[in-house]
């Protein structure tokens, strides 16, 4: 969506956004031994570098450009796409080892990670869920419900699943979920 890519733009210009790798990845580091790496919503890539610094090929894709200018890599292939319209599966055309969704939720998309991903590739997402404590204003399409993940990613071996309570930058607490899983071997 346009009002997404304006939104977003400014953000990435005004240097509004993290570039510290997420922890769960630098927790499990151990577990990425290189390969081919998707980062769904990459932003400024700050995710995708850790990833490119560990062997990976990897592609990022973005509505931003202004994002995707501050992601330059010879490992990297970047692709400014808008989620809402897109077809992963034709667009990419290839299985990954690894696919990563940080603090973007499609519901479309989600679903179609299992067939984007290599028998035993693993998946890492991190992202806001319901929880009935929360009053918060992030839209409720935006959220991941309780059980979600495990029924998009039934048959996989579930690494991590962890819930907590975060406070975000204008002081409001939301939850969030912290997800790694290996597909079927
Ligand atoms: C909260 S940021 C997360 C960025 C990155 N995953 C991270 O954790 O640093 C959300 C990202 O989703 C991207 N985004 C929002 N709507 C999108 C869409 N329709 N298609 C592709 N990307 C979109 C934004 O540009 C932004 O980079």
């Amino acid at each position: 969506m346009l009002e997404d890519k304006i939104k977003w733009n400014t953000r990435y210009k005004n240097n509004k956004m993290p570039n510290n790798p997420s922890d769960i990845l630098v927790k499990f580091q151990n577990l990425l031994s290189g390969g081919v790496a998707l980062d769904i919503a990459c932003g400024n890539g700050r995710n995708t570098k850790f990833l490119a610094d560990r062997g990976f090929m990897c592609d990022g894709i973005d509505i931003s450009d202004e994002a995707l200018k501050l992601i330059v890599n010879p490992n990297i292939n970047t692709h400014c796409l808008d989620l809402d319209i897109c077809d992963l599966k034709k667009n990419m055309k290839k299985l990954y080892d690894v696919v990563i969704n940080f603090y973007f939720l499609d519901r479309k998309i989600l679903r179609t990670i299992p067939d984007l991903l290599k028998n035993d590739g693993l998946v890492f997402i991190e992202t806001f869920i319901d929880d009935e404590e929360y009053k918060g204003n992030i839209e409720a399409r935006k959220i991941l419900e309780q059980g979600e993940l495990q029924k998009v990613f039934q048959g996989f071996k579930v690494i991590l699943n962890e819930e907590k309570w975060i406070i975000r930058d204008r002081g409001e607490r939301a939850k969030i979920i912290s997800f790694v899983a290996q597909n079927k071997l």
